[in-house]
């Protein structure tokens, strides 16, 4: 099954909405594999955000994320990376449809409440980067069949 790193962002824990956050993702059907309230290191918001290095907003982006404790999570489902993102709404928080987690709870693109995968290749490594293998579980779900067709 398809896997895909969720982060919910200081803001989010910090606005007390971490577990809102997480019941959206529950009630599309998303499968929590893992998760953990975590204090993101320099080291580990240079290697996460490495692809934005260099741009104007990377400084804010890395003091962003290492302000206060985050929420990782692994999420598993079908296209659990599409699925995701699309629950989260548009990256600039401002333009995001009503109904996503962004487009409900977040105003601006520098606040955004939090941070999915973008492929499911990039969902590897950054799982790889926020999780030991022992910390991902996997485990059978009674409702399963009511959430995925077999
Ligand atoms: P994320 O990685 O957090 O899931 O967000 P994303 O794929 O939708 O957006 P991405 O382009 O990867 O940007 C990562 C995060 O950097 C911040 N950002 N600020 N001020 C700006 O122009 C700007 N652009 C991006 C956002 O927090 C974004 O989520
Ligand atoms: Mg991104």
């Amino acid at each position: 099954m398809d896997q895909t790193l969720i982060l919910i962002k200081p803001d989010g824990v910090q606005r007390s909405i971490a577990g809102t956050i997480i019941d959206r993702f529950e009630r599309r059907g998303l499968k929590i594999a893992a998760m953990k309230l975590m204090q993101v290191s320099k080291e580990l918001a240079n290697k996460h955000y490495g692809i934005h290095e260099g741009k104007p907003f990377f400084a804010d982006l890395v003091s962003y994320i290492t302000s206060s404790p985050i929420v990782a999570m692994v999420l598993e489902g079908p296209n659990a990376v599409d699925v995701a993102r699309n629950s989260m709404g548009e990256t600039n928080a401002g333009k995001a449809a009503p109904g996503t987690i962004r487009g409900d709870f977040a105003l601006t693109i520098g606040r955004n409440l939090v941070h999915g995968s973008d492929s499911p290749e990039n969902a590897v490594k950054e799982i790889n980067l926020f999780f030991k293998k022992e910390e991902i579980v996997s485990y059978e779900r009674n409702n399963d069949p009511w959430i995925i067709e077999s």
